[in-house]
């Protein structure tokens, strides 16, 4: 998947110009506070909600022109956004995360891709570190579709994180964007020191 090129394409089906609203709703319920992580954070909006609620946040986005949409959208917050592979850390975001908001970045990648994705929360999350996730639960393709977002079930996400970390909360919320009703769950981790 050439992400890049979907931005420099304006084929950017999955934003949906706003923030999670279960993301939205579990940092209204759970305040929070510290370093904070949005990877594949695309436009930002997740990173605007970290912000408004208190959290010391940084968005990290493979894709240049999506950092640029990004840092257009949200001015305010373009030092917090940067160009950047969540496979590949630099140095200095090893291990500097209290939280991780994981939104719709996990589902597009192909499946082959997500001990990838683990090793990058793995080098960048503290160890005690929540990561807090709205994964979108889509077990099954939609006739004709290839992908993003990939297929991705339950006991994937249960599978991908059974080693070194602990499920604190779990569960289907009760508001999401149209379209994803049912399809999300939010799943909070707690990475084992
Ligand atoms: C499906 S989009 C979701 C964007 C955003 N989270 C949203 O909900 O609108 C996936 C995003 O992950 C980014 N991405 C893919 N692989 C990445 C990687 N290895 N490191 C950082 N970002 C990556 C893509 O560029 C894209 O912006």
């Amino acid at each position: 998947m050439n992400w890049e090129e979907k931005y420099q394409n304006d084929e950017v089906f999955w934003n949906r110009g706003a923030p999670s609203p279960p993301l939205s709703d579990y940092l209204e319920r759970h305040p929070l506070r510290g370093r904070t992580l949005v990877p594949g954070c695309g436009h930002g909006h997740e990173v605007a909600l970290a912000v408004k609620h208190g959290l010391d946040a940084t968005g990290l986005d493979i894709a240049p022109t999506g950092v640029a949409a990004a840092r257009s959208l949200y001015p305010h917050l373009a030092d917090r956004i940067i160009v950047g592979d969540l496979f590949n850390p630099i140095a200095d975001l090893h291990g500097a995360f209290d939280v991780v908001l994981e939104h719709t970045c996990m589902s597009g990648l192909h499946p082959a891709l997500r001990p990838s994705y683990r090793r990058g929360i793995d080098l960048t999350l503290r160890p005690g570190g929540l990561l807090i996730g709205v994964w979108f639960i889509n077990p099954d393709l939609d006739p004709g579709h290839e992908g993003p977002p990939f297929p991705f079930s339950v006991a994937a996400l249960t599978e991908l994180f059974a080693d070194g970390y602990a499920i604190l909360a779990d569960y289907v919320p009760d508001q999401s964007f149209s379209g994803r009703e049912g399809r999300e769950r939010v799943r909070v981790l707690q990475r084992l020191g």
